[in-house]
This record gives structure tokens, sequence and C-alpha cells, in this order.
């Protein structure tokens, strides 16, 4: 999906609540358009198209009309804010073409179920286009993830045989299909963790097949990759998905997801380099990363590893800090950080994300 997706918010000037806009906020960019200058654009380029209008008023629910109507609206999933729950405005909105429906205001958390459900479902339709394997690994492994990140957030044990067998699943996809499509699909997912998660889970995977690792090692760093930031389970939501630069305190909370990754995976007793790629990804050669500014040696080639991929995925994922950047400007502004990179490992990495055309 584009960098420039969005989900549209329709609307006409009769007042109402809008709150539940800085929670869509969360998802996709918002493109607040009014009923009567929405343009053409705004309707195909939408993940899910939100309408909040006064179903009572004739000119609004003309024009609705003709936008439902348009062929490009009917495979995008349509969300009404219904004013009241009365029968004729539920007639109404499902007529219309509504995928579905509540009434508004409502509480935050019955908003969020609908509008996830409808971006899921957006979602995995594009999965289609994957072969079987992929898709299997990609759905057990997205449920992995949320369990594993929610248990891990209420102290409550993160499974390992769980893990290891959605990474088995991943391992032998990307070793069936290549990584790809694949990665289209993850790129696709609303979920910026799940997203990085995986991303890095997939790099790590083809990179390790690139350089002929077994697959007690391929599984290993596809585990790597997708716990590294299990730590960042402990870090209160507001500050996780804000999009807006961090103050320094929420700065320091964020850095300590590593800390707080080591404990959750001590915790729970598993594989030292597992563990050790929790707590030290964000360390640099010259000792400037952190939490405990390890130096050269001291930071294993497996580690060295995940964080060159950790950073890249950071880099090109459309909600990093920071502008997106293409791959070639990625693997480019890695190479210049050669103090704090393992630039030999920067140069291997590089075939995985870019062809020799490139
Ligand atoms: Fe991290
Ligand atoms: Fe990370």
């Amino acid at each position: 999906m584009p960098n420039n997706s969005h989900i549209t918010v329709i609307q006409d000037n009769y007042i109402k609540n809008k709150a539940y806009i800085d929670l869509a906020k969360h998802y996709y960019d918002i493109k607040l358009a009014d009923i009567n200058s929405v343009s053409y654009e705004d309707i195909t380029k939408s993940v899910v198209i939100i309408v909040q209008v006064d179903l009572n008023d004739p000119n609004s629910l003309n024009r609705l009309k003709e936008i439902m109507a348009l062929p490009e609206r009917r495979h995008i999933p349509t969300f009404f804010l219904l004013h009241e729950f009365s029968r004729r405005e539920v007639v109404q909105a499902t007529t219309l073409g509504a995928t579905d429906y509540t009434v508004y205001p409502c509480p935050d958390r019955n908003f969020t179920f609908i509008l996830e459900n409808l971006i899921n479902k957006k979602v995995e339709k594009a999965w289609k286009k994957l072969s079987h394997v992929q898709e299997e690994a990609l759905k057990v492994s997205l449920k992995v993830v949320e369990k594993t990140f929610h248990n891990a957030s209420k102290g409550l044990e993160v499974s390992q045989e769980e893990v290891k067998d959605s990474c088995n699943l991943i391992v032998e996809a990307t070793a069936k299909d290549g990584l790809n499509d694949w990665m289209d699909a993850i790129r696709q997912h609303h979920n910026s963790t799940y997203r990085h998660c995986m991303m890095a889970c997939g790099y790590l995977v083809s990179f390790g097949m690139l350089i002929g690792a077994n697959k007690a090692d391929l599984q290993m760093v596809a585990v790597g990759g997708m716990l590294h930031d299990i730590g960042k389970a402990m870090i209160p939501l507001k500050i996780l998905e804000k999009t807006s630069e961090l103050t320094p305190e929420e700065v320091k909370v964020m850095e300590n997801h590593p800390v707080d990754g080591k404990i959750i995976l001590s915790g729970a007793n598993w594989d030292k380099a597992i563990i050790d790629i929790a707590a030290h990804h964000h360390e640099m050669l010259d000792g400037s990363g952190f939490p405990d500014g390890l130096v050269g040696d001291e930071i294993s080639d497996i580690v060295r590893t995940v964080s060159i991929v950790n950073i890249f995925c950071d880099l090109t994922d459309k909600r990093s800090y920071g502008p997106t950047m293409t791959a070639e400007k990625a693997i480019e502004t890695m190479l210049s950080m050669e103090n704090q990179l393992d630039s030999t490992l920067v140069k291997a990495f590089r075939p995985v994300v870019l062809s020799d055309d490139n």
C-alpha cells in the first residue's frame, strides 16, 4: 500500500462530536472532507471511509448516494457514524452500502474495534495474492505477536513454543516463495509494532538464507527479529504511538525497552542469544548506543546484524521518526555510520534489500 494511504472522513457542517478522529489518527493519516467537496482521489486512495453526515438532510443524503455508488468506493470498507439508533437510520446506512455502523458518541473501544476490523478486512484482501504458505505464516505470526506483546505487558508467560512454531512457518514461507510479496503484505499492516517486528524477522531470515545459515540458526534469527522489541510492551501506548517529537522524559521511557526486554525474556528462560538481542540491539560499536554503552567486540555478531536490520526497518517504514527513506538511501546512510555499525555486515545485507541493478 502506498505511503499516502489514508482514512477519509466525510462530514457535513452539522455540529457533532469529533473525538473519534484522534483515535483514527493512530492507524493512518486522516483526510477530512466536506461532503460537498470530497474529491474522487480522496475516495479512491482511502483504506477506510468514515461517514458522519446528517442522514435527515436531503442535500447531504443525495450527495452521499452519489459517492457511495462510485464503483471504486464499493471496494473500500465504509463506516457510518449514526446520529441515533433508529430503524430508519440503520436502514438508510445499510441501503447506501455501509460496511458497518455505530451510533456515535460511543465508547472509544467500540469505535476502534469496528475500525480495526474494517482495516484488517482491506489488508487481508491484499494477502490473497500471497501463496498459501505465506498467508498462513502471516496470519499465525500476527496472532502470536499480538498475544506475546499482550502477555508481556501483563506480566504473563511468553510462550516459547508458539513463537518458535510461528517462526518456523516464516522460515518455510521465505524459503519456498521468497520475501518480496511477504514484505509488501506486512508493510500494509496498520499496527506499527507488528509491522516492525515482522519486517525485522523477514529481513533477518532472508539475510540468514543468503549467507547459508542452517535451519536452527534461521529459526533463532527469526525469533530474535520477532522479539527484539518485546520490551516495548511495557511502554505506554500514548508514548509508543505518538506521532510528534518525544519529550526528553518520553525518550527516557522509550530507551528503557532493551532493559525491559531483557527482564521479560530472562524471566521466561529464553536462549541467551535471544535475550542478548532484546537487551543490546541499540548498542553502537563506538559506545554511543544504549542501554549499556557497549563497545566493539562486546557486541556479538548476531546482535550487530539485528541492529543493522532494525535501523533499516526504522528508516524505510512509513511510521518511523523522520521521513521515510528508499532502501538505497537507507543503506547509504548506514554505510556512513561506519564508527557505529559494522560496515562489512551492512554491505553483506545490501543484496537482501537491493537488487544488483540498484
Ligand atoms: Fe528497539
Ligand atoms: Fe526495533
